[in-house]
């Protein structure tokens, strides 16, 4: 989009989250908040984006490794209006308007930004051919129930706008209004290089206030825009922990409506907690208190049941994942089935229709097609071949107390329940294990192997022990003890 350059202010400590992470950090959607008004920048094609940032710069910049942004550093932070100034020198070469977001209104979209561009454009044509004075600023407002907090947009007897006090600096007459601040402006740039060292810090805060470029404006007689929106959720502005929770609830309410209108259902949407970025293809089934963070896929027509968790993980087509599962990096082919209540921690690679189940734990393995893993089993640093099946119980030895070693079980191998395999060990193709064994030594392709103890019988034994108890426990005994 050409002649719009953008800032946005996040130099701010957010003192009202009483929190050691930078305010515009703060999740939503397992995104920090900044990210939002960023991303909707991007998908705007501005020219130039410049972030304003001071408190926790350092993390703040890691969070955006975009390298396409600027960053410029106020310090100290002495106000909206100072922080504009501060990335002023970064925006020396841009002409037309920018548009100035805050860091810490993350619901805000490109749809409602355009339209204000729109707006503040078509506002500069005039009606019917009569031309009008070009505003150099349009902000948006909107009506709130409970304006509290939030600057007051202030309008003359003619209704136009003429300055935004701010909730601190409020006459008594002045609490009732209700159209808001949203602290999202488009202004010429020409106006904001020459008004901006006009800003000053009476006020109760001490601050230099950018929206009182807004009463400057007014004062010279230029003209300002309010692009007053209906729905306030979207420019909510996240202050606290309590709004920190709204946002985050609204967001999931957006995510998931996208993931609904695209074919997934959900049996309970208010209970899904799903990540921005997080793909899931047609007829997926997700049933209540599913979270699905980070970088994660799942493919059509799989199911995810209540309570599961997946991190940073890809589930392929038709796969099941069945309840209080808790998937993190791994990736799970087409048609398997994990769970109830297995972990597959990073590095787990299941192959198609491989069945992992109850209490089965993974971790940097790989399983190979149709292998069966049904209950109790560890099965950590090893690479196991297809059709495999992992008896009850098994566990696999990868860890001697100083290194990991790696286990190695080829195609059709049985392992009978309750063995645990010594790592480093290799079981060779379509070898068996004979349940309880602890294998220590490689086992060749298509042997048995078996190392539990031989069974010992002792006929007649619970008679004897039965007389022996009787001896111990009479009266006679009891006193000549004493
Ligand atoms: C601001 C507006 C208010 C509006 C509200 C909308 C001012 C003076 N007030 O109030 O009219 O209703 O937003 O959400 O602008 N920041 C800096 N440097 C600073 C101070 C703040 O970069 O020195 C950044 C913050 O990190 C934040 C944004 O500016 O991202 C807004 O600052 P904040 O202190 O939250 O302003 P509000 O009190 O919410
Ligand atoms: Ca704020």
């Amino acid at each position: 989009m050409k002649n719009i350059a953008a800032i946005v202010l996040a130099a701010g400590k957010g003192t009202r989250m009483k929190s050691k992470l930078p305010k515009v950090l703060h999740k939503v959607s397992g995104k920090p908040m900044i990210f939002y008004p960023v991303q909707a920048l991007k998908d705007l094609r501005v020219e130039s984006t410049v972030i304003v940032v001071g408190h926790g710069s350092e993390q703040v910049r890691e969070a955006l490794p975009d390298k396409d942004l600027g960053f410029c550093e106020q310090s100290p932070q002495l106000g909206t209006g100072h922080a504009v100034m501060s990335a002023m020198p970064s925006l020396s070469g841009s002409k037309g308007e920018v548009l100035i977001l805050s860091g810490d209104v993350p619901l805000i979209t490109k749809n409602t930004l355009r339209a204000l561009l729109r707006i503040h454009r078509r506002s500069t044509k005039g009606v019917k051919g009569r031309a009008v004075e070009h505003p150099v600023i349009s902000v948006i407002s909107v009506l709130m129930d409970d304006p509290a907090g939030y600057g007051r947009v202030v309008r003359d007897g003619h209704d136009r706008v003429c300055g935004v006090v701010e909730d601190k600096d409020l006459a008594p007459s002045q609490r009732s209004i209700c159209e808001v601040n949203t602290g999202i402006y488009l202004i010429d740039m020409a106006f904001l290089k020459t008004n901006l060292k006009k800003l000053d810090t009476k006020n109760k805060q001490k601050e230099y206030y950018l929206p009182d470029l807004i009463t400057l404006a007014y004062a010279q007689g230029k003209r300002v825009k309010a692009f007053t929106l209906l729905d306030s959720e979207e420019v909510m502005g996240v202050n606290n922990r309590f709004e920190l929770a709204r946002a985050n609830m609204f967001m999931r309410e957006r995510i998931n409506e996208e993931h609904m209108f695209a074919g997934v259902t959900f049996t309970d949407p208010s209970t899904a907690y799903i990540d921005n970025g997080v793909k899931i293809g047609e007829d997926v089934v997700i049933y209540p208190n599913v979270h699905l963070s980070g970088a994660t896929t799942v493919g059509a027509g799989s199911v995810i049941e209540e309570g599961v968790k997946i991190t940073d993980s890809r589930i392929g087509r038709d796969a099941v994942i069945k309840s209080h599962s808790v998937v993190e990096s791994s990736v799970l082919a087409d048609e398997v089935q994990a769970g109830p209540f297995a972990r597959l921690r990073p590095g787990t690679r299941i192959k198609k229709a491989a069945r992992i189940g109850n209490f089965v734990e993974v971790k940097n393995a790989t399983l190979g097609p149709g292998v069966k893993a049904g209950h109790l089993s560890y099965l950590g640093d090893a690479v196991i071949g297809k059709d495999v099946n992992i008896g009850a119980g098994t566990i696999i030895c990868n860890y001697d107390g100083v290194k990991k070693h790696k286990t190695h079980i080829k195609d059709n191998v049985f392992v009978g329940s309750d063995s645990q395999l010594v790592s480093p060990v290799t079981i060779g193709k379509g070898a068996y294990i004979g349940s309880g064994s602890t294998i220590t030594k490689d086992v060749p392709a298509g042997a048995l192997a078996i190392s539990r103890s031989a069974q010992k019988v002792i006929l007649g034994w619970a008679v004897k022990r039965d007389e022996l108890l009787a001896v111990s426990s009479s009266p006679l005994k009891k006193s000549s003890k004493k």
